[in-house]
């Protein structure tokens, strides 16, 4: 180990074994002051070392920084899509950050109000698997062994070790969130908005309960959203493995089957593809104008099983052109044949339990084999074959989806959506990039209601009671009443059903909320919402929302239903959707390909070595392991090389054009390194152009001077549009020309007395902060060595100076326009096109490149 100090304004490391560790924050605080020579080279390690802390320290992050009723500018407020706890952001997440972190930095500089809040969501099912699969791994014992009061416990521990790496990260990333505001979906003040949302939206009705199909996940035990479903296509017979089992299981085939006709010696044949669901069967469908089943009218047939006659029902749903047109239903374990026994008003027979046994205790996908083989036994089987299918699989356990019969928590969405679809025909919403429209309409005009009730332990348990009414007079009984408590629920229930308080037993429901109930409340939750106060009224409703168009409907639908429904506002004006990142060959990023980027490893470099190592760490099987080590040695045989947080934010921005995805190469964010040294250069050679006792004052122009000013004006100009617009590339393309190929390659490369030293200076100090919202680092560094305009009341950090405006760069934009039109049309007379030209412009000498003419 050695320690290593610099006289340098920002670097006190202890570089210890490769790592560096920054010490002592208070000390660099007395350090900030002291000018020191600029350092020779660029180094991302050195410039990105301390000045986080200190901007958090200095609090510039924070709404309130410099407020003052002459210079507020408006407010810009955004809360940021919380990322979930137990996960680390990879390079998509890095993307929406710079992005989100760009905006606010420009708005902040513009003198606006700016908050970007920091939070995390708890991400029920994925935390509760990762912990269960950790109690297992470590102890031995499940979730049920524990109890569900300390595996909370335990869930807590685990958060509370874990929570902060995604912290960790946006910290490095640069992004300018202020930490005091940060929220957790379960922290203290968020639960109670939670609790309050779903006794609000209950007692009106929208949030009610009802029995039907949910998609169940057996080894989770517990219903999962739609998004938790992977949909597995087969095409024909395939062997999978499913949790629990020992043996793969057979899927992908057709099985048809024989219905003994009651009173006849006749028969139907139906055929399934899950032929233990016939243990659930309780009636058999043809079409009603099916010739070949028209005297079945009225009959009935029998189970081969036990005693249960089942209708032959007529119903248009069927298929007369498939197998044999007669089909089986079982109501309790599909969602076709769900909506068939409600319209015939048919039985309907759980046959499975939430663990997936049948009544005999036996595992459904034996019952399978079982099944057929009693089928056959009789008689009754009829023939099997290959059959391309799509089978459910959980994403969260793999285990395969069954539809089972439960009563559950439900929000009707009927009128949420569609003044949330109206919101945005209205244009009160605004939808950026507009194609996006089609499928948010398509969504809400479509829209089905929202099953919010999930059987795990971690999350926001569902403050909803079922109460007895201890009353012989009372007849039914049973019913839900919701409440902040116990007792305020029982007071309810009392009030409502006119009894003594004393003659009601309540019990809590054991379900939690869906996550998405949470992060659809979190514009105003983090406010403290429902109580009144001054953030709430100051920040809420926000200005913007932006994510990964992936998320629009999961997340953004529903932030904007529950802000209409409970705040009667819109969270916030405009959505912002950006292209998804996938990695080099345009495949999406994924663990087992070995493509899924730590942004640290991009900023840090990562030898292919430590690449595969990760490996290690994450839960792939070892086959995967293999391929994704595979994946890592094709994509980065050397690793990858240290590109630094600013490189990697301004080649994400460069990368964001509002397509659809976005295909990252690691070789381009190294080119934006490259770009940092070249600007790092150009101010090292610029300031020693300025001299020692340079002292900025107010401009003086020559006419080659106005031409880098016209540059630097456009340049602006072009920053200030893209930002408007959200057309990050319009951006990074402006300010790279400015940079490399006005001020080095023109600008800089002239003599060095034609030079005049205030525009050199304009343009240095202009053009770090026109570049500081996306490489904040590189440009306080820079800008910390720069002399001052007025050094007493210059902002103290490059983060809280004014963004440049056009104006402020005063120019004579059409003077030089005509000259370039001029030299440009006398070129051509001459045929001088192909060479380069010295001009001569009243008396002085100009060089002009072919490049700008
Ligand atoms: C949360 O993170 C875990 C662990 O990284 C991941 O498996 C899961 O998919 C994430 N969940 C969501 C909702 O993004
Ligand atoms: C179950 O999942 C399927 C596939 O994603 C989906 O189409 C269906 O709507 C889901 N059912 C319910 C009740 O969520
Ligand atoms: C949902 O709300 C709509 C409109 O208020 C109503 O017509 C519908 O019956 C409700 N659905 C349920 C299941 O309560
Ligand atoms: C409530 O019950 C009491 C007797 O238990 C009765 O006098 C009263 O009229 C009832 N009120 C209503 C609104 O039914
Ligand atoms: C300019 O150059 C091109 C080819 O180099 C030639 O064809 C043309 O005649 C020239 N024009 C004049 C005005 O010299």
């Amino acid at each position: 180990c050695c320690v290593f100090f610099s006289n340098s304004s920002i670097l006190v490391s202890l570089y210890c074994c490769g790592v560096s560790v920054c010490i002592s924050s208070w000390f660099l605080f007395i350090l900030t002051d002291v000018i020191s020579p600029i350092p020779d080279s660029y180094s991302p390690q050195y410039v990105e070392a301390a000045w986080y802390p200190w901007w958090e320290k200095q609090g510039f992050f924070k709404p309130e920084y410099g407020v003052s009723e002459q210079n507020s500018r408006g407010i810009f407020m955004m809360c940021i899509p919380p990322p979930n706890v137990t996960g680390s952001l990879h390079l998509g997440h890095a993307l929406t950050n710079a992005i989100q972190d760009c905006l606010t930095r420009w708005h902040r500089m513009r003198g606006e109000t700016t908050l970007w809040n920091p939070g995390c969501d708890h991400a029920g099912i994925a935390t509760q698997v990762v912990v269960e699969k950790k109690l297992m791994r470590e102890r031995g014992m499940s979730r049920h062994d524990l109890g569900r009061e300390n595996f909370i416990q335990e869930v807590w521990k685990w958060k509370n070790e874990k929570g902060d790496r995604i912290y960790h990260q946006l910290k490095k990333l640069g992004s300018s969130l202020d930490w005091d505001r940060a929220c957790f979906t379960m922290d203290p003040k968020l639960s109670y908005a939670v609790q309050e949302a779903f006794i609000r939206m209950h007692d009106e009705g929208v949030i009610y309960r009802s029995k039907r199909l949910v998609n169940w996940s057996c080894t989770l035990n517990s219903a999962i959203s739609d998004i938790e479903v992977d949909k597995k296509e087969l095409t024909g017979r395939t062997l999978l493995p499913v949790p629990g089992y020992k043996e793969k299981v057979e899927f992908g085939v057709l099985v048809s089957f024989s219905y003994k006709i009651d009173g006849s010696d006749e028969e139907v044949i139906v055929a399934t593809t899950r032929i233990e669901t016939m243990l659930g069967d309780t009636a058999v469908a043809v079409h009603p104008d099916d010739p070949r089943y028209q005297h079945l009218k009225g009959k009935m047939v029998l189970h081969p099983f036990c005693d249960r006659k089942m209708p032959i029902v007529f119903d248009n749903f069927v298929d007369m052109s498939f197998g044999t047109g007669a089909v089986k239903i079982t109501p309790a374990h599909d969602h076709n044949d769900y909506e068939v026994g409600e319209r015939h008003n048919l039985a309907f027979i759980n046959i499975l339990d939430e663990n997936g046994l049948l009544i005999n205790g036996m595992k459904r996908f034996e019952a399978r084999k079982a099944v057929l083989q009693a089928l056959k036994e009789r008689g009754q089987f009829k023939e099997i074959k290959d059959n391309p299918m799509v089978v459910p699989v959980c994403s969260r356990s793999k285990d395969i989806v069954e539809p089972l019969l439960k009563p559950q928590w439900y929000v009707n969405c009927t009128d949420m959506g569609k003044q949330a679809a109206d919101a945005v025909r209205e244009g009160r919403l605004k939808i950026i990039p507009d194609h996006h429209l089609k499928t948010w309409f398509n969504w809400m005009d479509n829209i089905r209601d929202w099953c919010i009730s999930r059987q795990l332990w971690w999350g926001h348990r569902i403050p909803a009671y079922f109460i007895t009414i201890n009353d012989p007079s009372d007849v039914d009984g049973h019913y839900w009443v919701s409440g902040r408590s116990a007792e305020e629920a029982k007071e309810k229930a009392a009030k409502r059903f006119n009894v003594s308080a004393d003659k009601i037993t309540l019990r809590q429901d054991e379900d939690v909320l869906d996550t998405w109930f949470s992060s659809g409340i979190f514009p105003f939750s983090i406010f403290g919402w429902p109580n009144e106060n001054q953030d709430l009224n100051v920040f809420y409703p926000g200005t913007l929302l932006e994510t990964g168009h992936d998320i629009l409907f999961f997340w953004v639908a529903r932030m904007v239903m529950m802000g209409l429904k409970l705040t009667g506002k819109l969270p916030f004006k405009e959505v912002y959707l950006h292209a998804v990142v996938r990695d080099a060959h345009g495949r999406k990023m994924s663990k087992s390909l070995g493509n899924v980027i730590d942004p640290l490893d991009v900023i840090t470099g990562i030898s292919l070595e430590g690449l595969h190592a990760q490996l290690m760490d994450s839960n792939l099987d070892p086959l995967e392991v293999e391929k994704a080590k595979q994946g890592q040695k094709s994509d980065y045989p050397n690793g990858i090389p240290e590109c630094g947080t600013d490189a990697l934010r301004f080649a994400l921005c460069a990368y964001t054009s509002q397509g659809r995805d976005i295909n990252l190469d690691v070789n381009r964010i190294l080119g934006y390194r490259h770009f940092c040294n070249k600007l790092w250069n150009a101010v090292k050679f610029a300031m020693k152009t300025l001299g020692d006792n340079f002292i900025p004052s107010e401009k003086a122009q020559s006419v080659s001077d106005r031409w880098i000013l016209s540059r630097l004006s456009a340049a602006v100009g072009l920053c200030n549009a893209g930002f408007r617009a959200y057309d990050f590339p319009g951006i990074t393309t402006a300010i790279y020309n400015f940079w490399l190929y006005e001020l080095c390659d023109v600008y800089l490369v002239r003599k060095r007395e034609t030079t005049e030293q205030q525009t050199l200076y304009t343009c240095l100090e202009v053009g770090l902060r026109l570049l500081s919202p996306l490489m904040p680092f590189v440009t306080e560094e820079l800008y910390q060595r720069l002399p001052r305009r007025q050094p007493q009341c210059d902002p103290p950090s490059i983060c809280v100076t004014p963004y440049p405006d056009v104006e402020e760069v005063d120019c004579e934009m059409e003077f030089v326009m005509t000259v370039v039109k001029t030299i440009r049309s006398l070129r051509a007379d001459y045929n001088l096109t192909k060479t380069r030209a010295d001009c001569k412009l009243t008396h002085k000498l100009i060089y002009f490149t072919s490049y700008w003419l």
